[in-house]
C-alpha cells in the first residue's frame, strides 16, 4: 500500500515538474565584438520576482571611458549591428535614465571601464521578463556602445556606435 502512495505521489510531483517550473528563469548572452572593435564579455539574467537580475561583464574597452549599455529589440549583432534596430520598448516610453519612471524598457545602466579596460554592471531591472509575454527580453539584442549615455537624447541617448553585441538566450 506504502510503495502504491509513493507511486502515486512520485507521479504527481513528476506532472507538477512538467507543467511548473521548478528551477528559477534564467538567460545568458556572450557579447561579441562587433566589426572593428574588441570589446566583449558576458551577461546572466535571471527574474527575481517581478524584476529580471542583469549581470553584465565587459573586457577590452578604453580605460576610463564609460559606454551606454541597453538591450535592444533586435538579434542581429552581425557587422555594425545597426540590424538589432533600436532600444527594447515594449511600453512605448521615452529614452531615460534605468532608475527614473521614464525608460526604454531596454535601458541600462551604463558600463565604466576601469584601468584595464573592464566593467562590470549588476541592476534588478522592471518592466522586463524571461518568459514568453510581450516584454520578454528571450532573443533580443545586448549592446555595448562606444560613447557614454547621456539619458536624454531620443530615442538613443546619444551613445555612439556599437561595440559589442549579443543575443539573449534562455539558459
Ligand atoms: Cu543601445
Ligand atoms: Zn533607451
Amino acid at each position: 500500500m506504502k510503495a502504491i502512495i509513493t507511486a502515486i505521489a512520485a507521479t504527481a510531483m513528476l506532472a507538477a515538474c512538467q507543467t511548473t517550473p521548478q528551477e528559477p528563469l534564467r538567460a545568458t548572452a556572450q557579447l561579441k565584438p562587433t566589426k572593428g572593435n574588441k570589446a566583449f564579455g558576458e551577461a546572466t539574467f535571471e527574474q527575481v520576482g517581478d524584476k529580471v537580475r542583469v549581470v553584465v561583464f565587459v573586457q577590452g574597452l578604453r580605460p576610463g571611458q564609460e559606454h551606454g549599455l541597453h538591450i535592444h529589440e533586435g538579434a542581429d549583432c552581425s557587422g555594425d549591428a545597426m540590424g538589432a534596430k533600436g532600444h527594447f520598448n515594449p511600453h512605448g516610453k521615452p529614452h531615460g535614465r534605468p532608475d527614473g519612471p521614464d525608460r526604454h524598457a531596454g535601458d541600462l545602466p551604463a558600463l565604466k571601464a576601469n584601468k584595464a579596460g573592464r566593467a562590470n554592471v549588476q541592476i534588478d531591472v522592471g518592466g522586463i521578463t524571461l518568459d514568453s509575454g510581450p516584454a520578454s527580453i528571450i532573443g533580443r539584442g545586448l549592446i555595448v556602445h562606444a560613447d557614454p549615455d547621456d539619458y536624454r537624447t531620443q530615442p538613443t541617448g546619444n551613445a555612439g556606435g556599437r561595440i559589442a553585441c549579443g543575443v539573449i538566450q534562455a539558459g
